[in-house]
């Protein structure tokens, strides 16, 4: 089937690419409310964009409430300060991330609803979320309102958390340990990092060996 997207409104477009484009990997995304309490809001619009600098994306839609404020409280908190945390997701923590995205009233601490721990960030004043195995510091290095009531958010990474029992002095990275999941289709499905299989890269020697040229 060819589909032009302009001839789709924007809600059927949404169920093509979250039905396609997947299995997105899932920013937890905490921030710091006006009062200082901490919010945290997922979101699999989101990806890793560079490493130098290293800078990762992530969409934020606006309020389903309508009510006349732009963003959701993740949109105007990292509006507001320049900073925040992304926190990965591990199988461990998924419906625990899944109840930071009930519509809670503009303020509440999702941390303190669903029972996650906040940790002291190195760098910026927000802290990360302790239950997460890996958790990115970031200051805002662009903030993109779009004209359709969303912003694209870059963030330079400038602290990295990984659980101390996930990486080595090598720096290797325990990637079974991780237990990431990634959001799939649909609203409510999931899945694991744990199904993989291994297809390295080539060089042209080895690409021209296997064709034998
Ligand atoms: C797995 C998952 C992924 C989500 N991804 C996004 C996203 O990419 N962009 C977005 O605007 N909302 C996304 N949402 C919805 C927000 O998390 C939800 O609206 C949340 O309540 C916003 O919270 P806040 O107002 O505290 O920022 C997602 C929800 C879930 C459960």
């Amino acid at each position: 089937m060819d589909i032009a997207a302009a001839d789709l409104p924007p809600d059927r477009i949404y169920k093509l690419l979250v039905n396609t484009v997947m299995p997105r990997p899932i920013a937890l995304v905490s921030t710091l409310n006006a009062d200082g309490s901490v919010n945290a809001a997922p979101f699999s619009f989101f990806n890793v964009f560079s490493n130098a600098p290293p800078l990762l994306v992530i969409g934020v839609e606006g309020n389903k409430r309508n009510d006349g404020k732009p963003h959701k409280d993740t949109g105007r908190n990292i509006a507001a300060r320049g900073e925040f945390v992304v926190n990965l997701v591990s199988h461990a923590i998924v419906e625990k991330m899944v109840a930071c995205a009930v519509d809670f009233p503009e303020g509440t601490s999702e941390l303190a609803e669903v029972g996650f721990t906040a940790r002291p960030s190195k760098q910026i004043a927000t802290p990360g979320i302790a239950d997460s195995p890996v958790s990115f510091e970031c200051r805002v290095f662009s903030n993109q309102a779009l004209p359709f009531n969303r912003s694209l958010v870059a963030g330079e990474i400038i602290h990295l958390h990984i659980r101390d029992d996930l990486i080595d002095e090598k720096m290797h990275v325990d990637v079974d340990g991780l237990d990431l999941v990634g959001r799939m289709h649909g609203t409510g499905w999931y899945t694991t990092t744990r199904d993989r299989f291994q297809a390295d890269r080539m060089t042209l020697d080895e690409w021209k060996a296997r064709k034998g040229k």
